[in-house]
């Protein structure tokens, strides 16, 4: 389906052109493959895959999901085919589509993430890669990469490296003191753009048993409810840096679109929502085709000109 209103809505995220600033976000649209009965996966801007590892990994036990006000926890583990398995199986497959594809690479110390990337180096049809950060570094007692900038510079200059032929996307943990410090970090290694954020740590107990309401007690909150919070990460990220930033946190209207890209945004990702309407994110690309329409604006630079104005 094509639009009937004249508006140009693509976006350069450093070397990569995207038709839209709509992107799916990691571990909410599976490998993408999965949705393309129930939407045109060619109108999104693009797909980022679930976080891909070395090996293949069954996640945490059982209850991985619960629902909380405006949001939910999840405790999914990590769960993935393994590297070998998404370049055999499924890259061919989204390779019909006309869609920026976005790895996700995750591991537990540094020589993990180089494996998967240099996995994915030898395979075709990738726009980019997306490190996830959020992940303990089991060579450094469990400390997470993504709180720590010595661990942030290690992590990003040694994918930088084996990353030899794409771009680097970094998405950053929100559990950080300092975003700023850890955007400069990120982008002084080597980060080609910043995906901001990820999900953040809490909990849910059911009452009258007094256990938690996830297998793996701890999970990982997502949706309405973060969306202020990392409103302002993506903010001061932004103001950190001069590479390109993804918003990502309770997207679910075109307003909340609108406010991303109000704070410096070039592009968003769209999660928790697609689990409620599976939809959202190709309603999104038309809805903002119509905002601008509705704007007089016909590119996305007239409306986020307009909008910063605001932010002075
Ligand atoms: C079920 C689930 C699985 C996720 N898996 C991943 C993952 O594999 N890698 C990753 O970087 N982020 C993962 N995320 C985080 C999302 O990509 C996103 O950053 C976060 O949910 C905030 O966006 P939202 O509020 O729109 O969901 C996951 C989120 C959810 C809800």
């Amino acid at each position: 389906m094509t639009s009937a209103v004249p508006v140009d809505l693509t976006v350069q995220v450093g070397a990569v052109r995207l038709r839209n600033p709509i992107l799916t976000a990691s571990g909410t649209f599976g490998y993408g493959v999965e949705f393309a009965q129930l939407i045109d996966l060619n109108r999104l801007g693009g797909i980022v895959v679930k976080g891909l590892s070395r090996e293949p990994m069954d996640g945490a036990p059982a209850p991985r999901l619960c629902e909380t006000p405006s949001g939910m926890l999840n405790a999914v583990g990590l769960q993935n085919i393994g590297v070998r398995v998404f370049v055999a199986e499924k890259l061919p497959v989204l390779g019909k589509y006309d869609t920026a594809i976005v790895a996700n690479v995750f591991g537990y110390c540094v020589e993990d993430y180089v494996e998967v990337i240099r996995v994915l180096e030898d395979a075709d049809g990738l726009a980019a890669y997306e490190l996830n950060v959020s992940c303990p570094n089991v060579k450094r007692g469990g400390m997470q990469f993504g709180g720590d900038p010595a661990l942030v510079a290690e992590v990003v200059g040694a994918a930088r490296k084996a990353a030899a032929t794409r771009p680097l996307w970094v998405k950053l943990s929100p559990m950080v003191a300092d975003i700023g410090l850890i955007a400069r970090t990120a982008e002084a290694a080597g980060a080609d753009a910043l995906t901001v954020a990820n999900t953040y740590p809490a909990m849910a107990i059911d009452p009258w048993t007094g256990k938690s309401l996830l297998g793996n007690q701890t999970g990982g909150l997502s949706g309405p409810s973060i969306k202020p919070i990392t409103l302002r990460l993506v903010w001061e990220a932004c103001k950190a840096i001069k590479i390109p930033v993804l918003g990502v946190g309770g997207i679910e209207t075109v307003e909340d679109v609108l406010q991303y890209l109000a704070v410096g945004a070039t592009a968003v990702q769209v999660g928790t929502a697609s689990f409620t309407d599976p939809a959202v994110s190709q309603r999104l690309v038309e809805d903002l085709e119509r905002a601008l329409y509705r704007a007089k604006a016909f590119t996305l630079n007239e409306i986020r000109g307009k909008v910063f104005a605001d932010f002075g």
